[in-house]
């Protein structure tokens, strides 16, 4: 059987991935060591161990706690760069990579130690690496509006480092209205606006989404079929959904990968792609999410080619590069 050799080999773009979620064990204890933080865990057997989730929260815990481990630019672009040449080996052209800002800004890391250190990576990914690779501020959602506008300020000095924002962390109770504001002044500084929606919440939030925050593109969306007018909104759109079927398995949001809907989104004519959100801890990059997921859905070579062009026509490169990669 060669598709999974056709999988690794397609070039492919990777539109959502949250770079604090490629943040391995191994390099958590080894940033732990360079700057003095102790962890609550003896060792990275121990750490591993305590991946086991059963829905979102239960990871977002774990997730946040991860991240206190970076401190200065250099973890930043480390941490970035380790991922870069994951996605290199997978044959990633282009990612457009997800940052968290307030998980750091509120332990006292400043915006630009974070910003700096992760652009940095990139600029090098692009020389050394031949991978494209840009930036996007995510808000958390379970903070509130004027948290998220104080982010916006911080943030606007280094405009030219990031191309976008988008919406992430504990989604339920925390509608996209909620920000409603942040997301018009962003706008309106022609930043990309992409929303995670619909991952654990209603397809009612995949419609605040698109009207009120006018997201380009929604961050996983795997429950809007279960509102048969808001697939036919988002394939008349053309409103790419990033799916992360590792993800949705080790969240428990479908109880088997053999139930995943990425080929009924597919069937349906959306623009849907496969990411791996947080790779390290949903156990698998992107040509893991491609492999595990055609293997137990029975997906094919077609399908394969129609999710890498997809990738290419839903991420933010101009329309020139886009003709180039498609
Ligand atoms: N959903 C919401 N917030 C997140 C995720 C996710 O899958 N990953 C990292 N932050
Ligand atoms: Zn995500």
């Amino acid at each position: 059987d060669r598709l999974p050799e056709l999988l690794r080999r397609m070039p492919k773009a990777e539109l959502h991935i949250h770079i604090e979620g490629s943040l391995e064990p191994e390099l958590i204890f080894q940033l732990a060591r360079r700057n003095g933080v102790s962890l609550p865990y003896a060792n990275v057997e121990e750490l591993r161990k305590a991946y086991a989730f059963t829905n979102l929260q239960s990871f977002l815990d774990i997730y946040y706690a991860g991240a206190s481990v970076l401190l200065k630019e250099q973890d930043f672009h480390d941490m970035a760069w380790a991922y870069l040449r994951r996605a290199q080996a997978d044959n990633v052209l282009h990612a457009e990579i997800f940052f968290d800002p307030q998980t750091h800004t509120a332990r006292g890391v400043s915006m630009e130690t974070v910003v700096r250190g992760l652009h940095s990576a990139c600029e090098r990914a692009r020389t050394e690496l031949g991978v494209q690779a840009s930036l996007i501020l995510c808000f958390l959602r379970h903070l509130s509006e004027a948290d998220a506008f104080e982010t916006l300020e911080q943030a606007l000095p280094l405009r030219d480092r990031f191309i976008g924002v988008g919406l992430d962390s504990s989604e339920v109770g925390h509608p996209p209205e909620k920000f409603a504001r942040v997301f018009a002044r962003c706008r309106e500084l022609g930043l990309h606006i992409v929303a995670h929606a619909g991952e654990e919440g209603p397809p009612a939030y995949v419609w605040q989404a698109l009207d009120i925050l006018k997201a380009e593109r929604i961050d996983h969306g795997v429950q809007s079929p279960k509102d048969p007018a808001l697939v036919r909104r988002l394939a008349q759109d053309r409103i790419p959904l990033t799916v992360c079927p590792l993800s949705n398995l080790k969240l428990c949001v479908f109880p088997q990968l053999a139930d995943h809907n990425l080929g009924r989104l597919l069937d349906a004519g959306l623009v849907a792609t496969v990411n791996s959100d947080d790779p390290a801890y949903f156990g698998g990059y992107l040509n893991d999410n491609f492999i595990q997921t055609f293997a137990a859905t029975g997906l094919t070579a077609p399908q394969a080619w129609q999710l890498a062009r997809n990738s290419f026509e839903a991420s933010f490169v101009d329309a020139a590069a886009k003709r180039r990669y498609v």
